[in-house]
């Protein structure tokens, strides 16, 4: 982060999606703002797969504030607005969530979306962490605001397929011009991967920061927004030591 204070100060921007669907990019992209939260930064969930994802829900956030309460105002998007909008969530998690509506994404245009991350992030802070949520591939949310963004995280399963579907994000993301960094999470299913992480990397054509073990039981916590807790916390673990290098990553 910089000190010249004629620039705005503002939070890093973490975008996580996923090389296709289902891979666990948005159990991924909740965990790590957790344990970014739980660490003591402030941390922001930004839930930009419009129309399809809902946090504050399957974390019990009741559902009185949402993105959708920002549509009538995404031309002059403020840190004020945002922080309206935000639910607070598990160890003062700030959530903005995007309540599944048809049509709800068509408030949001590119430009109203970049101005969206940047409203969160200048909300978040310069000592902030902001995590969003793109959904799977590289879709309309994900390209507007890949340029802006600090690093992309692609959650991508130890299989040839999903390497290759994570190859097509990663051209796509640096065919765009963008210059943040493109990594990869290793993503485990139930049975053993076709792939290592060497092999994985060097299919999809971007370094691995991080294994994520299969822990459905883990899963199902997380995915409510608990933290597991106990010594058998493998997936736990794993998410916070990907969120410690990629802190160093983000700055
Ligand atoms: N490491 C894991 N261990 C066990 N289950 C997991 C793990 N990661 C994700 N899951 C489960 O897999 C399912 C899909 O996860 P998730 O919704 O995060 O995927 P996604 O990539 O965001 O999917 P979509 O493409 O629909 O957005 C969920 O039921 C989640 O609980
Ligand atoms: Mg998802």
């Amino acid at each position: 982060m910089t000190g010249d204070a004629s620039v705005p100060r503002r939070a890093s921007a973490l975008l996580v999606v996923g090389a296709g669907g289902g891979c666990g990019a948005s159990l991924l992209a909740g965990a790590l703002a957790l344990s970014w939260a739980r660490a003591g930064a402030p941390a922001w969930l930004l839930e930009l797969d419009l129309d399809r994802a809902d946090r504050a829900d399957a974390w019990g956030l009741a559902a009185v504030r949402s993105l959708a309460d920002l549509a009538g105002v995404a031309a002059e998007l403020g840190a004020r607005h945002v922080g309206h909008a935000a639910q607070e969530g598990p160890s003062g998690l700030r959530v903005l969530g995007a309540p599944p509506a048809p049509g709800a994404a068509d408030a949001w245009d590119a430009a109203a979306l970049r101005r969206l991350v940047e409203a969160t992030r200048a909300a978040a802070g310069d000592a902030g962490r902001t995590v969003i949520d793109a959904g799977p591939g590289l879709g309309r949310p994900a390209r507007a605001v890949a340029g802006g963004v600090d690093a992309v995280l692609v959650a991508c399963g130890p299989h040839v397929a999903a390497a290759r579907r994570a190859r097509r994000v990663v051209e796509a993301h640096s065919a765009s011009g963008a210059r943040a960094a493109c990594l990869l999470a290793l993503a485990h299913g139930p049975n053993a991967g076709e792939m290592g992480a060497r092999a994985v990397a060097r299919a999809a054509g971007a370094p691995v920061a991080g294994e994520i073990p299969w822990s459905p039981g883990e899963a199902a916590l997380l995915g409510a927004g608990s933290w597991p807790q106990g010594r058998r916390n493998r997936l736990a673990r794993a998410i916070e030591a990907l969120g410690e290098g990629l802190a160093e990553a983000l700055g």
